[in-house]
């Protein structure tokens, strides 16, 4: 009896060495102590390495989340109209979601700003944010910016419009607020260069000296303060109907509807961002090349206008040096301008 107890207690000892030794082993691998080069469809997938492009959503996709950020395709275009409705939502939705940092007034001054060190809300009645498309104001709300909070899972996409849309209100009500006391100097159009002492004149006289420059002949062409020469644009034609819509979209907010100027640029020393509609005469020739190319000039390169000392007053964007405007865009708003100054 005892011989075959011993027998089975040798063999069990044995099984239980080869089932430890067989553990071992598979654990040396899972462990990686020793390293197998197992097939990974992760490393080969196309996935999304740190500085890259965010992958491009796959075609025929239906975005649930309002329209998504697609490479070169612009900003989405607000579906919502801007009535009552939708302004008196907005500014509701606004009182709650986004008066806590930047505040009633939407200057940026709200109870958390001044706990927030790195970067400080934004006003949002600035030129610098109503310059900004419909469109990308609510690419900053879904996705947030910089420091601010992306709020997409507290408004819902057609919130976010409203919201958009009583944003747009702001720029109106606060110009007239913040009109600056320099809204009074001579006209819209910058004062062009003279080239006679005159120029000189004390403010007292500055109503004689105005009338004294009078003559076209010893005027300047105004010219912007950024340099660079003409762009293609020049050589290209430009559709005035598109070139509207353009204007619309992109320069109404510092030049007004249909370029009509008086909105106020506090700290430069005309007050207000220049009439387009009539435009500075010095800028308009009946040359029409001449014309388009006195225009190209600013719109390409941009150019911050002559400020009150100490001041610093909102430029004009370098549109084609900035590729914020195709070639094309440029030369359709040129035409567009030129329309209204027949
Ligand atoms: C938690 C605080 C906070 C809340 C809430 C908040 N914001 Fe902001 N917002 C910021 C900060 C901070 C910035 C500046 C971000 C930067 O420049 O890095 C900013 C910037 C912006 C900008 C300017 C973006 C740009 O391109 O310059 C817009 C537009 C904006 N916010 C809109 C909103 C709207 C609309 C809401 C409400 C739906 C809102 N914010 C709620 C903190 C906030
Ligand atoms: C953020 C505000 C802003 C926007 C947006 C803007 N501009 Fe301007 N623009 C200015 C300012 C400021 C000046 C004056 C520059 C100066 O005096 O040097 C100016 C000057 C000009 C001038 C020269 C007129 C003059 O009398 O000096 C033209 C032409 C012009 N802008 C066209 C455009 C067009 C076209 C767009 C849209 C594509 C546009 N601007 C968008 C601010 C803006």
């Amino acid at each position: 009896m005892s011989t075959s107890w011993n027998v089975i207690l040798k063999r069990l000892g044995i099984v239980a060495v080869v089932v430890l030794v067989l553990f071992g082993v598979v654990e040396l691998f899972a462990y990686d102590v020793i390293k197998i080069q197992f097939v990974s469809f992760m490393a080969i997938s196309p996935a999304m390495q740190p500085m890259e492009n965010p992958l491009p959503v796959p075609s025929q996709s239906i975005p649930i989340e309002g329209p998504a950020y697609i490479p070169n395709m612009g900003a989405p275009k607000n579906p919502v109209p801007a009535d009552q409705v939708s302004i008196a939502r907005g500014a509701e939705l606004f009182h709650i979601n986004c008066t806590a940092c930047h505040g009633e007034d939407a200057k940026g001054d709200g109870p958390v700003a001044p706990f927030l060190q790195k970067q400080k809300p934004a006003d949002l009645t600035s030129p610098t944010v109503q310059f900004l498309s419909d469109g990308a104001i609510f690419m900053v709300i879904s996705n947030g910016f910089g420091m601010m909070p992306p709020l997409n899972e507290n408004l819902t996409v057609r919130e976010r419009w409203d919201v958009v849309n009583f944003l747009r209100t702001l720029s109106n009500s606060s110009s007239s607020a913040a009109a600056p006391t320099a809204t009074s100097s001579t006209g819209s159009s910058p004062t062009p260069t003279v080239s006679g002492a005159s120029a000189t004149a004390t403010p007292a006289t500055a109503a004689t000296s105005s009338s004294q420059t009078e003559p076209e002949a010893t005027e300047e062409v105004a010219r912007p303060s950024n340099p660079g020469g003409p762009g293609d644009a020049i050589n290209l034609t430009g559709d005035p109907n598109s070139g509207a819509q353009i204007f619309a979209n992109n320069c109404q907010t510092c030049h007004n509807a249909q370029g009509k100027g008086g909105i106020p640029n506090p700290g430069s020393s005309d007050g207000t961002f220049p009439s387009l509609n009539p435009i500075d005469p010095t800028i308009k020739n009946s040359d029409l090349k001449t014309f388009a190319y006195n225009l190209d000039l600013f719109i390409q390169h941009g150019s911050t206008p002559e400020s009150l000392p100490g001041a610093a007053p909102t430029s004009m964007p370098a549109w084609g040096d900035k590729n914020a405007l195709t070639q094309q865009q440029i030369a359709d708003v040129i035409a567009y301008i030129i329309s209204l100054n027949p």
